[in-house]
């Protein structure tokens, strides 16, 4: 089957998308799949072919014109994450046409993509805490005007619709909050600020199988360095540690999974989705920070680590989902 794996994308997360996009060609199975890379960016849809020469894809219906006849895809894998891969873009492209792709729908894909959307949608459901937060938009001044009235320091400031901590800062005092105010604006014309809770940081991948099964793999404990999981402590060796499994107890395994497994169905989510928490260790409580439907695949992300760790193989996951989608 020819599978195109769509990369790069116009966010800041585009070297990480180049990464995972890499990982996943390298581990289908190539006796069953044709991978064909194809990057995203601003200038062109492009496949570089083996000999270096470079073709766009014809966008009025995903296909590649190359000398020897046209490409046309049995699936696509997408591998972009921000904008337009992991907004619902894409998607909402790809069912136009009726080319199958890996992970959530376009409606889905795009409340979890904006974490202040997604935060009041799973307050909503009433089925994890969440911190208390505030929207701002930039263009109505009034919905930041008095946060501190409302939110308790320290604060996270967020770009609603970011990743990989891409114009993130945490807050101490008063003073900072203008200046990360800005930084954030600057990524995106709403943020979300929402109160630090101190607590554990764990992180759980989850797939559903072509048999209609959904599996939640081993957590990920995350203890860094710095601050926080900025971008620096998530991409460079040595910055963080992340434990998978983790060591938690039996009943906090079991919270994280029945969490996320009823978050995932709930915001019916498809293909590889991982969800991010913070176990607050002196209440017991499990707080929800955001759903990645299109989580890292670079060979040392999270998401690799916990298939390791699974027993699987890269290349029997990845088929997994592809199968699973052309379903
Ligand atoms: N946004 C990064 C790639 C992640 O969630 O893994
Ligand atoms: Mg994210």
């Amino acid at each position: 089957k020819k599978i195109a794996i769509v990369a790069g994308g116009y966010s800041g997360e585009y070297e990480i998308s180049i990464q995972s996009a890499a990982t996943i060609a390298k581990q289908l199975d190539a006796t069953r799949y044709q991978p064909y890379t194809i990057v995203i960016g601003h200038r062109n849809w492009a496949y570089t072919a083996p000999d270096g020469k470079v073709y766009e894809v014809d966008k009025n219906d995903f296909s590649l014109p190359l000398p020897t006849g046209k490409v046309t895809f049995d699936a696509v894998f997408i591998g972009i994450h921000g904008t337009p891969g992991e907004d619902g873009r894409l998607q909402g492209y790809f069912d136009m046409l009726g080319i199958p792709y890996t992970g959530s729908g376009s409606v889905s894909s795009a409340i979890t993509f904006n974490k202040a959307y997604c935060n009041k949608i799973v307050r909503d459901l009433g089925i994890v805490h969440i911190a208390k937060s505030v929207h701002a938009l930039y263009d109505q001044p009034e919905t930041w005007a008095n946060l501190l009235d409302v939110l308790h320091l320290p604060v996270f400031v967020k770009p609603a619709e970011g990743g990989s901590s891409v114009g993130m800062s945490k807050v101490k005092t008063a003073e900072e909050l203008p200046a990360a105010l800005e930084k954030a604006f600057r990524e995106d014309k709403q943020v979300l600020v929402e109160e630090f809770v101190k607590g554990r940081e764990l992180t759980i991948g989850l797939y559903r199988g072509a048999d209609g099964v959904l599996h939640p793999l081993p957590i990920t404990e995350i203890v860094t360095t710095k601050e926080f999981f900025d971008y620096e402590a998530k991409y460079t060796p040595g910055k963080s540690q992340e434990i998978t499994p983790a060591q938690t107890s039996a009943a906090v395994t079991s919270l994280v999974q029945r969490t996320a497994m009823a978050l995932y169905n709930k915001l019916n989510c498809k293909g590889i989705v991982r969800v991010d928490f913070i176990y607050e260790t002196h209440s017991d409580q499990l707080f929800f920070l955001e759903i990645n439907t299109m989580p890292g695949q670079s060979e040392n992300s999270i998401v690799p680590q916990q298939v390791r760790a699974a027993g699987l193989t890269l290349t029997e996951f990845y088929g997994i989902v592809l199968e699973a989608c052309m379903k």
